[in-house]
Order: structure tokens, then sequence, then C-alpha cells
């Protein structure tokens, strides 16, 4: 089987490692992965990092697409993308998660009759003004194989309407709908041991284990709202303050540059005076996990993180209104705050106090990416 893997943003490239491990474990090679990079994050600490860390080849086409607005961006994308799936002609395409390049992996494949395998299909946040929600419910919408990490999103896709059956073999209008766990779990167990050994940032910072929280921000309703912008960094700024912990925040470039432009001078100030509030550049994955692993609380509004500090025991604030990730929220191991300065502090200071509630198995066993290998090949064989 011929498979093109269409990767673009920081997380896919991640989530990638794991999909391309099982591939080359597979006894008799049947599976050659061809791997597409839209370009869509290309700073070394947002790209090559992970290539260079986590054992993903090389690219073998590179489409250097860069930033721009949605509609530029996605276009040049799919443009890309088209060229190379009539040039590589592969059997199937298998994207990741809901970013502008899975978005436009979705469409051109779908257009070229190219069967798309979705790894996290399902999952929904219920709110159309996330970029990622559109981007989710058009690729599902296109896709052969829908593997989805969780229950939820099983059940979601079933609220949509998919049909649930896998008697049949696989097409665009007949899809398989499989629950598959999460392949960052596999992530995230492969890697613990492996950062643990080889990452030194704690001691690079100064920080000691369960003496800092960790945090980070990049979603755009955030990002590009100045009040609600300012009022994440003052809870931050304030849970630092309230709580002793230092804070470490890996700054996404897009939230650097906001905060650049929109942070209060004063508050800007305030962070930059506090010893023990540490502004860092975007970290590598072993450097992140082993972040995460000894933090004593984690304060984001991304999805991955949400869900790797679930992972490693620790519990988190979500810096969003909703998420799609609710059975961390249904078990007390997560809490919902959005960008209000109260909210944050009451869950900081709840999670504080209370720990968090045992850790039960929500996104497989660790072995996703195994079971999307079987499945992808075992109906592939039927069609
Ligand atoms: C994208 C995804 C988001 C995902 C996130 C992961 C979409 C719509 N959004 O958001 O779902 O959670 O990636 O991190 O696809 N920039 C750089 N260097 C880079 C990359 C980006 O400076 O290497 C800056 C550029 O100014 C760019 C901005 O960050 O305009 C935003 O990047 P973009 O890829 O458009 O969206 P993200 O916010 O990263
Ligand atoms: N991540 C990382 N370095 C960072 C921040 C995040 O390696 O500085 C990893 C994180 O561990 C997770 C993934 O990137 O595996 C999540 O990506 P991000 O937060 O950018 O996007 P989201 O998951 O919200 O789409």
């Amino acid at each position: 089987m011929h498979l093109l893997t269409i990767i673009g943003a920081r997380p896919q490239i991640i989530k990638a490692a794991a999909m391309s491990r099982a591939i080359a474990s597979l006894p008799g090679s049947p599976i050659r992965e061809t791997i597409l990079h839209t370009g869509q994050h290309y700073d070394a600490n947002m790209s090559q990092v992970f290539f260079d860390e986590l054992g993903i080849p090389r690219p073998d086409i590179a489409l250097g697409v860069g930033s721009g607005s949605h509609g530029v961006q996605t276009a040049r994308m799919i443009e890309g993308v088209e060229a190379a799936l009539l040039e590589h002609k592969p059997d199937a395409v298998l994207l990741y998660g809901d970013t502008n390049s899975t978005l436009a992996g979705a469409v051109a494949a779908a257009k070229l009759r190219i069967p798309v395998a979705h790894v996290e299909a399902g999952l929904r946040s219920f709110n159309k003004a996330m970029p990622e929600e559109v981007n989710r419910i058009v690729c599902d919408h296109c896709s052969t194989w829908l593997f989805c990490p969780t229950q939820t999103a099983v059940d979601n896709l079933r609220n949509e309407g998919f049909d649930l059956s896998t008697e049949h073999a696989p097409t665009a209008d007949r899809p398989h709908v499989l629950l598959s766990g999460d392949v960052m779990y596999d992530n995230s167990m492969h890697f613990a041991s492996i950062a643990e050994q080889r990452s030194a940032i704690l001691a690079e910072l100064g920080v000691r284990k369960g003496g800092y929280i960790l945090a980070t921000v990049h979603r755009d309703n955030t990002t590009d709202d100045p009040a609600r912008l300012n009022a994440v960094m003052g809870a931050l700024l304030h849970a630092h303050e309230e709580h002793g912990l230092d804070v470490i925040l890996p700054l996404h470039p897009r939230t650097r540059q906001r905060m650049n432009a929109l942070l209060a001078p004063e508050l800007s100030a305030r962070i930059e005076r506090a010893t023990g509030f540490h502004v860092v550049p975007p970290a590598g994955f072993l450097d992140m996990i082993a972040l995460e692993k000894h933090a004593r609380l984690v304060m984001t509004d991304s999805g991955g993180v949400q869900k790797e500090a679930y992972f490693f025991g620790v519990p988190c604030v979500i810096l969003r209104p909703e998420t799609e990730w609710v059975e961390l929220v249904a078990n007390g191991q997560a809490r919902l705050a959005d960008a209000d300065p109260m909210r944050i502090a009451e869950a900081g200071r709840h999670f504080l106090a209370s720990g968090m509630p045992a850790v039960k198995p929500l996104f497989g066993d660790g072995h996703a990416a195994e079971r999307i290998c079987a499945e992808l090949l075992n109906s592939t064989s039927r069609r």
C-alpha cells in the first residue's frame, strides 16, 4: 500500500512519529509511506526539531507554503497537494487533526477520488467560530476511514449520521468509523522515558520537579483579542504571585508577535521583572513532555497539551470556553476557565489544594497507530 502522509503544523509532525514508527515495524514492509510537509510551520523550533529528535523520516515533498490568511494559505496548499497527488499516485492519503494542512489535504484528495484516512476524526467543539471546527468537519465528511481517539468522537459521528457498520469495504460514501485510540498517547508512552534520559530543560531553567506551572497559549481567539490576551497573561502572572510557583511559558510565534503588539506595557513590564516567570521559545517535544511530567499544574489552550497533562497525571486549567476532550472535564482532571481571570484563579486554587483525581485510561492502550495500520491494510485488500 502506498500511503501519502500530509503534515504541516507542529502537532501533526509529532503525531506522524507514532504512525511512521508503526509503519516501520510492520513485518514485510506492506506500507510504503511518502511524507508531504506543507510548510505551514517552518521555524526550526516549530518543525525541524521534531524530525531531529523523534526519528520521523524527512519529508519527500516540501511545499514551503508558509503563513498567510486562511484562504491564501489553504489555497496554496490545495494547489501543491493536488500536484503531488497526481505525480505520486498514492493508494490513500493520511491526514491528522484539524489544521489548514488537514483541510487542504482532504479537499485535494477527495476531488481526485483518492481515499482519505483521518486520524483524530470525530472531535467537535460545537463552535464553528474556531477555524479548526470547520476544518475537521470538512475532513471527516471527505474521509474513507475515520479513526476516532475516543468513544465521544465515535458518538459525535454517529449523531452526524455516520453509519458505524464495518461489514462492507469502506468508500468515501460509506466510510469506516473506528475507535482506534489516540496516537498522542502512543507517543507520550514511547517518549516519556527517552525524555527523562535526554532532556535537561528543568536544570537549564533552574526549576524543580513539582515547583512550577507549565502554560501554553496560541489559539487565535485569545492571541488576537487584546482583552482576552491581557486577561490570560495577567492571570498567569497572578498564579505565579499567589502560589509562589514558577511559570514556564514556551511561546508559540503567533503569541510572541501578538504579545509584542497587544500586551499592556505595565503588564509586559511586570512579566519581565518577575523572576520565576520564564517566557521561553517553543520547546522540542522531549523537553515539552519532561516539562509536562514534572509540572504541578498545566494551564493551556492547546488540545494536545491538555491530554498530555492528563497522561502524566497533572491537572489542567483549560484556557478556552469549551474543549473537544470532554472526558477530561467530566472526570475532574481538567477544568474549563476560558480567558476569565476569576475562573482561572479558582481552578488553579482548586487543583493546587486537592490535586487530580485518579487517572483511568481514556485514550486507548498506546497502540493506536498499529491498529490504524492494520485497518488500512485489511480494508484496502478488500476494496
Ligand atoms: C495552527 C492550527 C491550529 C494548531 C496550531 C498548532 C490552523 C487553522 N490552525 O495554528 O489548529 O493548534 O497550528 O500549533 O491550521 N508562525 C511563525 N513561524 C512558524 C509558524 C507560524 O512565525 O513556524 C506565525 C506566523 O505569523 C503565522 C502565525 O504564527 O501567521 C500563525 O500560524 P498558523 O500556522 O497560521 O496558525 P497557528 O496559530 O500556528
Ligand atoms: N509542544 C511542543 N513544544 C511546545 C508546545 C507544544 O513540543 O513548546 C507539543 C505538545 O507537547 C503537543 C503538541 O505540541 O504534543 C501540541 O501542539 P499545539 O499546542 O501547538 O497544538 P494543538 O494540539 O492545540 O493543535
